[in-house]
């Protein structure tokens, strides 16, 4: 798998670090309140899962999945919802735990939904952000790292489902997205 990334932008030991960083805020911002992470899947599932080891608060964990890129690299704007929550949102303080904000459609609409079922409060942290691609004016309230517009993968983050099992975070290739297309 290595020969296909391009550069290491990240590696685990700066990831973990940056999380313990992410968990101490959220845990001190939260203090005194009930709280709901929902990972969203199948990209958050690594960070999700570092982070709430370091949320030393009582809270719930859940995940969505919505759909996203599949094997293009391009978001559609189409958001569908694949597997719901199993806990109630009324009321609830929610945290999103995304893998990556790129365009922000799929959190603007997720924003969306979780709002309109009565959430008390909707708080966003991602471990990445590709500012340069934003369409939506999404406020990521904790945030790991900025990254270039380039296509990224590991620590959970996927290219046509493979990569995710990489304990960094790195560039892929252009050659190897490039002649799926
Ligand atoms: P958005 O709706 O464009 O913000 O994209 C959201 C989702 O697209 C992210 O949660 C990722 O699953 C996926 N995505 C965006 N950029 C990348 C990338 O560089 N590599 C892999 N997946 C990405
Ligand atoms: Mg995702």
């Amino acid at each position: 798998m290595r020969e296909d990334i391009k550069e290491i932008l990240f590696t685990e030991e700066q990831i973990i670090e940056k999380v313990k960083e992410l968990g101490a805020q959220i845990s001190k911002d939260y203090k005194g309140e009930d709280l709901l992470v929902v990972g969203i899947l199948k990209g958050s599932v690594i960070f999700a899962s570092e982070l709430a080891k370091n949320i030393t608060i009582p809270c719930e964990l859940d995940f969505m999945a919505v759909s996203s890129y599949g094997k293009a690299s391009e978001s559609s704007g189409v958001v569908r919802i694949l597997k719901d929550l199993d806990n109630h949102v009324e009321g609830k303080n929610i945290l999103i735990v995304e893998d990556i904000v790129d365009t922000g459609l799929t959190l603007s609409y997720l924003l969306k939904y979780l709002e309109d079922r009565g959430a008390k409060s909707i708080e966003i942290v991602s471990l990445l952000n590709k500012e340069a691609r934003r369409k939506a004016n999404i406020d990521v309230k904790y945030l790991g790292f900025n990254v270039p517009d380039e296509f990224i993968v590991g620590y959970g983050i996927d290219y046509a489902e493979k990569y995710r099992n990489l304990p960094y975070i790195g560039i892929l290739k252009r050659e190897v997205y490039e002649k799926n297309k």
